[in-house]
């Protein structure tokens, strides 16, 4: 292929980056990838590194690059249909098919799937749609969110304020105020170090209670929450969190959606987080595994519960006043077919089970004693590192030091490795393809092990 030098200039001249240090990228301060390709858990540049992708693009790309099936299915979806819309009862072959596949694999009390794009526009819809809810139901007052510190939900408006970090808030006004946030079930940074876990599941209890007390049930619409707390730092929930919380939801009327987004489909060797910890949710958003990120496509799983108040509605106001050009882009829903045939055939979410296990383990046996490595905690093919600067008092670096980028910019350096420096804390996150093999995982390991030794000694 010919090579064209001047991409890199036009990137900083041109291109809008998410997420980054837009002046320092803007004078050529930040490293700059093209991306040209990719196969298995591997993706290549055009300088032609290979890199071992640990985190599979943002933990989307779950059946791993490269897979002819999807690649064909959307070129002929492309050359059947690239488009029509889902308005008014319009559908395609592939857009219903993959409703009733969705539905085959949610919780029993699930009814219907509504299509979005990426995961924040599916937890706008669920936020729309719950306020619709309780104004059909004859309480307008009841509408507040209740979200988690450190939880994340996406950077839209409604989204940004339900994400509990503080950069998607400084500075662009946010949060709304009806979102509220909640403490994080984040057991290794609780308050008290002698907590046990039930002790620490029991505070998070209390501290919802009274945040309900104080702003009164009676204005509390739902509580959104990631079954494992992700890019807030890859926290899974300490056990009988999730039983606790819903009970204290139940109990006020509270629904629940579940943010399934990186959960979904398969990272912690189940279907559905919510499966995994025994949630009972009213709402599951899902995005990212929907498709392995082959297409966009998100989409708004919603309860028979929730389903009977939106016939309701329609049936004393009218058609639904919520819809976009590309919901159910057939592109997307062909991908999504066949993302989740593979995801079945190719046994991917068995694979994640064992193999999430055997990195975890050899991860925890490669670094949990470092005097610098204050946990390494996971599930399923999810695992991070977190890093203090004392052990004994969990005290953080100096965010100065820039720990966590330093540990991720040496595994990329020395070992052609990536994993993800999370924005809140030092911690190197994890989230490899499904098809990682042990080989892959123990490559990993190694590649952190060297990094840590290089940057903490
Ligand atoms: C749990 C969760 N919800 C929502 C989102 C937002 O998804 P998107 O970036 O597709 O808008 C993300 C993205 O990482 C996520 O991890």
């Amino acid at each position: 292929m010919l090579r064209n030098d001047q991409l890199d200039a036009w990137d900083r001249d041109n291109f809008f980056h998410p997420s980054t240090h837009l002046a320092e990228f803007a004078r050529g301060n930040l490293p700059q990838r093209v991306v040209t390709g990719g196969s298995g858990c591997h993706i290549e540049d055009r300088d032609g590194t290979r890199l071992l992708d640990a985190f599979a693009g943002l933990y989307c790309v779950n059946v791993g690059y490269g897979r002819p099936e999807i690649a064909e299915a959307i070129a002929d979806q492309a050359r059947e249909l690239a488009y029509y819309h889902s308005y008014v009862g319009h559908g395609t072959e592939a857009s219903i098919t993959l409703a009733k596949m969705i539905l085959d694999r949610a919780p029993d009390n699930m009814s219907k799937v509504y299509f979005g794009l990426s995961g924040s526009d599916a937890n706008e819809t669920n936020i729309k749609l719950v306020w619709y809810m309780n104004n059909i139901l004859g309480r307008p007052e009841k509408k507040k969110i209740i979200s988690r510190w450190r939880g994340y939900h996406g950077s839209g408006v409604m989204t940004g304020s339900l994400t509990g970090l503080e950069l998607f808030h400084n500075k662009f006004d946010l949060p709304l105020a009806q979102v509220i946030h909640t403490d994080a079930p984040y057991y290794f940074r609780r308050d008290v170090a002698e907590m046990s876990e039930a002790q620490f599941v029991a505070a998070c209890v209390a501290s919802l209670e009274e945040l309900i007390a104080r702003e009164g049930a009676d204005t509390i619409a739902a509580f959104i929450g990631e079954p494992a707390l992700g890019t807030g730092g890859i926290v899974p929930p300490p056990a009988g969190y999730w039983q606790a919380i819903q009970a204290v939801l139940d109990k006020h009327d509270i629904l629940l959606i579940a943010d399934e987004v990186v959960t979904g489909f398969g990272r912690l060797g189940t279907m559905f987080g919510s499966d995994h910890y025994g949630m009972r949710p009213d709402i599951i958003t899902i995005a990212k595994g929907l498709t392995s990120a082959y297409a966009p496509l998100s989409g708004s799983i919603v309860s028979d519960k929730v389903w009977a108040v939106l016939e309701q509605g329609t049936d004393e106001n009218g058609p639904i006043g919520h819809g976009w050009t590309y919901s159910a882009h057939p592109i997307g829903a062909a991908a999504g077919v066949a993302n989740l045939k593979l995801l079945d055939d190719l046994k991917l979410l068995q694979n994640a089970g064992e193999v999430g296990t055997y990195l975890n383990r050899t991860m925890a046996e490669a670094l949990a004693d470092h005097p610098h490595v204050g946990e390494v905690r996971g599930e399923g093919l999810l695992c991070a590192v977190e890093f203090v600067a004392d052990k004994e008092t969990r005290a953080f670096f100096d965010a100065s030091q820039k720990v966590g980028p330093q540990l991720a910019a040496a595994m990329l350096e020395g070992d052609s490795v990536i994993a993800r420096a999370m924005p809140q804390g030092d911690i190197l996150g994890f989230a490899p393809p499904f098809c990682l093999t042990r080989d892959e995982a123990d490559q990993v390991v190694a590649a952190t092990v060297r990094a840590v030794k290089t940057v903490l000694g």
